[in-house]
C-alpha cells in the first residue's frame, strides 16, 4: 500500500510511554545515575540533533558526508546485489542521498527511526528526490527485533545495511558487536553494511565537538530533562543542571552528563530522586575507535571488513563489512 507522499504503509513499534517511565524510573535509581540515550530523539531533540550536526566544531557529520560523496560510486557498486537497503537510525535520512544517487536500478529503502516526525518527513523529502525509489519506513527502536516489511524481503538479492553517523560509537563496545550481529541476522548472510564510525584523535578536537561554543549540544542533553516533565510529569528545574561532556581515557569515549549544580530533590509522578551537588546523571557515551579496532568488533560479530574509507586527516571512517 503506497500514500500520497509515495510511501508503502508506516510499520509503527515507536516506545510507548510506559516505556519511557520505566527506563527513566529505572536508570534515575542506578547508582550511578543514567538516563537512556535514545529518548534524545523526540520531535524537539530531532531537530536540535541537525542543529548539532551543522554546528563547525562538530566536524563528524560533515566528514562523513565527504567521504560519503566522494565514495559514492565505489559504494554504489559494492550494493549494486542488494535488492534493499535498510538504515539504522535513518534519523533526517539526509546522508543516503549521496549513495542513492549512484543507484539507477530499482531498490527498496527501509528507513527504521525512533522519531516518527523525523523518519516520515525525511522519508517524504527522498521519496521527492528519487521518485523510483520504493521506501517502506519502520518507526521503531532498532536495537529492538523487528521484521523487514515483505516489499523488502521480497526482494532479489537481499538485504544490505546502512548505519552512518559513528551512532555504532553510543554502544559500550560489548553492546556494539550485540547490535552488529543482530543486525546480520535481519538482513540475512551475505549482506553488505556500511558503517560510519568516528576515529580516535586529539582530546581539544573531541572536547569542542561535544561541548560547542553555541550551547546547541547543551540544549540537546536538557532537552531530555525537559521531555520527562513533559510526558511523565517531572518537575526538573533545567538552570539546576548543567550539560557535561568529558573524555573517558581508558573507555577511548566521550561521556555526555548532566550535573546537578545543587542538592536537589525532582519529583516524576509518585517518584522522588535526591541528587547531590556534583552528582551526574550519565545521558551517553560516544566511543573512539581505530580502524583495526572497528575491523576486530565486525569480526567478532560476524562479519568480514571488505573497505574502509577516511578522509585526508583521518577524522572519520566509513567501513564497508560482509556478512560471513
Ligand atoms: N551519535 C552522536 C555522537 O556520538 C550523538 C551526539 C552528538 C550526542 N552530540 C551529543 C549525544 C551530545 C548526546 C549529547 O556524536
Amino acid at each position: 500500500m503506497i500514500d500520497q507522499t509515495g510511501l508503502y504503509q508506516l510499520q509503527d513499534l515507536e516506545p510507548t510511554a510506559a516505556e519511557f517511565a520505566t527506563a527513566v524510573s529505572a536508570g534515575l535509581s542506578a547508582t550511578p545515575r543514567t538516563l537512556p540515550c535514545k529518548f534524545f530523539y523526540d520531535a524537539a531533540g530531532s531537530v536540535l540533533f541537525d542543529r548539532i550536526c551543522d554546528l563547525p566544531e562538530y566536524y563528524l557529520t560533515r566528514t562523513e558526508c565527504r567521504i560519503l560523496a566522494r565514495r559514492a560510486g565505489e559504494i554504489a557498486a559494492l550494493l549494486a546485489p542488494y535488492g534493499s537497503l535498510v538504515e539504522f537510525g535513518a534519523g533526517s535520512a539526509s546522508k543516503v542521498g549521496l549513495v542513492l544517487s549512484k543507484i539507477q536500478r530499482p531498490l527498496v529503502y527501509v528507513p527504521v527511526d525512533i522519531s516518527r516526525s523525523h523518519l516520515l518527513a525525511g522519508a517524504a523529502i527522498l521519496a521527492r528526490s528519487f521518485p523510483r525509489l520504493r521506501i517502506a519506513p519502520i518507526c521503531a527502536d532498532y536495537t529492538q527485533p523487528f521484521e523487514l516489511p515483505e516489499i523488502a524481503a521480497g526482494m532479489a538479492g537481499g538485504a544490505a545495511g546502512f548505519f552512518p553517523g559513528s551512532t555504532i560509537g553510543n554502544f559500550a563496545p560489548d553492546e556494539a558487536t550485540a547490535f552488529l550481529a543482530r543486525a546480520r541476522q535481519i538482513l540475512g548472510a551475505g549482506a553488505l553494511m556500511i558503517v560510519g564510525a568516528d576515529l580516535q584523535k586529539d582530546q581539544a578536537t573531541l572536547h569542542a565537538a561535544y561541548n560547542d561554543a553555541a550551547g546547541v549540544t547543551a540544549a540537546f542533553n536538557l532537552n531530555l530533562l525537559r521531555r520527562i516533565n513533559r510526558e511523565l510529569g517531572g518537575n526538573f528545574d533545567l538552570s539546576g543542571f548543567e550539560h557535561a561532556a568529558r573524555w573517558n581515557p581508558g573507555a577511548g569515549r566521550v561521556e555526555m552528563h548532566l550535573v546537578s549544580l545543587r542538592r536537589q530533590s525532582v519529583r516524576i509522578g509518585e517518584e522522588r530522586f535526591d541528587f547531590a551537588a556534583g552528582e551526574t546523571i550519565h545521558t551517553e557515551n560516544s566511543h573512539k575507535y581505530t580502524v583495526e579496532g572497528f575491523g576486530a568488533m565486525a569480526r567478532a560479530a560476524g562479519f568480514e571488513p571488505v573497505e574502509c574509507w577516511t578522509d585526508e586527516a583521518g577524522l572519520f571512517s566509513v567501513h564497508a563489512i560482509r556478512a560471513r
